[in-house]
């Protein structure tokens, strides 16, 4: 992808060519250094750049677009959040209004999505987002917007790239919220059950309860047994230290049973997760009578600054959107196929979830340390 396109201004255009930007779905660490990245890239070949406010809502809702030039994107990259603002609630494509009898019709905003972009003399759009923002960009596509995706997701859960961005810096942050625990729990010898995020998948999870030195970590992909969580618990109770770090999934669940869900409020018809924690903890605690305290270490997960590892990739998933935009590889999506940054159709990405698989190395050195995972 390092190849420019046979025009790289697009002077056929009988203008500068004008690119668009927009960050959908949960924020997450990175996605500045994205904008960035793309609009120095862009600037660099004489294009122009727009950013869309908050999803589509700038096109949607009249928001209107802002221009990103080189001072508007300035000292960004270490930040947390997104200077464009971003939505993760409704899908303009299946827009849910509700009609003056209180049914709700689903429309499809698509066309107006279109027209508004093409009126606004934008050419191509750069679209960062996860699963649903992702979805929505690959059926745009399919109804002639020319775009190109960024992966980012602190969930890790996108198939096609071998990680998102995001990830690493939640990961690092739940890290370091467990290494806090370690010192409370043995104190009181309790144990501490934290809840992070991940929804459908356990990646963070996997990852931050092996590099914080968990006793149990509980993951959608292995449905677990509270029997098998307490028996592993007073186990280490009797041999010694006299504490537990127990770190769950938000979308975990027990053998045979159900993930734990809270409403997700108006807008949205998306499953939300949440409870898991405090179910687990009161649980371990009536059955074993060791005293268990619960917390979710929820949105910090996803704020502050990337690290520096989120903020390569970042830069390089940005840079590398722009070159599929001048090769005109319209339909595709930037991904991490290691050792290099390639583009993946957009459609095979958002295909299926990638979950967590069971037999895979990381799994495997949690069980050799000794790691619980209820099974
Ligand atoms: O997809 C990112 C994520 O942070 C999930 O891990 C979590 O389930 C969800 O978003 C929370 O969304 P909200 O910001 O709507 O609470």
């Amino acid at each position: 992808m390092s190849e420019e396109s046979a025009d790289p201004t697009h002077a056929h255009y009988g203008r500068r060519f004008r690119l668009a930007i927009n960050t959908g779905g949960g924020d997450a660490p990175g996605l500045n250094a994205v904008i960035r990245a793309v609009v120095l890239s862009a600037l660099n070949r004489g294009w122009e750049v727009v950013g869309i406010r908050r999803g589509y809502d700038g096109i949607l809702d009249g928001e209107g677009v802002v221009l990103l030039d080189r001072a508007s994107v300035e000292g960004i990259t270490h930040l947390g959040g997104t200077i464009l603002g971003t939505t993760n609630r409704g899908n303009p494509l299946r827009w849910e209004r509700t009609l003056p009898d209180g049914t709700v019709e689903e429309v499809d905003r698509s066309e107006e999505i279109i027209r508004g972009i093409q009126d606004r003399g934008i050419d191509a759009l750069v679209a960062i987002g996860g699963d649903g923002s992702l979805h929505i960009a690959s059926e745009l596509f399919d109804r002639g917007l020319p775009v190109v995706g960024v992966p980012k997701t602190i969930d890790n859960d996108l198939a096609a790239t071998q990680l998102t961005f995001g990830f690493h810096t939640a990961v690092q942050t739940a890290t370091d919220a467990i290494d806090k625990l370690h010192s409370t729990a043995e104190s009181h010898e309790r144990v501490m059950v934290v809840e992070l995020m991940g929804r459908h998948t356990g990646w963070i999870a996997l990852f931050a309860g092996i590099t914080g030195s968990a006793d149990v970590i509980l993951i959608p992909e292995i449905p677990y047994s509270m029997d098998k969580v307490c028996e592993h618990l007073i186990a280490k109770y009797e041999t010694g230290p006299r504490y537990g770090i127990v770190v769950v999934a938000e979308g975990a669940k027990p053998e045979g049973g159900e993930p734990s869900l809270v409403d997700p409020g108006e807008g949205t018809s998306n499953p939300r997760y949440g409870g898991i924690a405090e179910r687990v903890a009161n649980e371990i605690g009536k059955r074993t009578e060791l005293e268990t305290r619960s917390l979710v270490l929820g949105h910090l997960q996803r704020g502050g600054q990337p690290t520096a590892y989120d903020r390569l990739l970042a830069v390089r998933f940005g840079a590398a959107a722009v070159d599929l935009v001048a090769r005109k590889e319209f339909g595709s999506m930037v991904a991490l196929v290691p050792p290099d940054v390639q583009a993946v159709p957009l459609e095979d990405a958002v295909k299926k979830l990638k979950t967590v698989p069971q037999d895979s190395d990381v799994v495997r050195t949690a069980r050799q340390l000794g790691i619980s995972f209820g099974d």
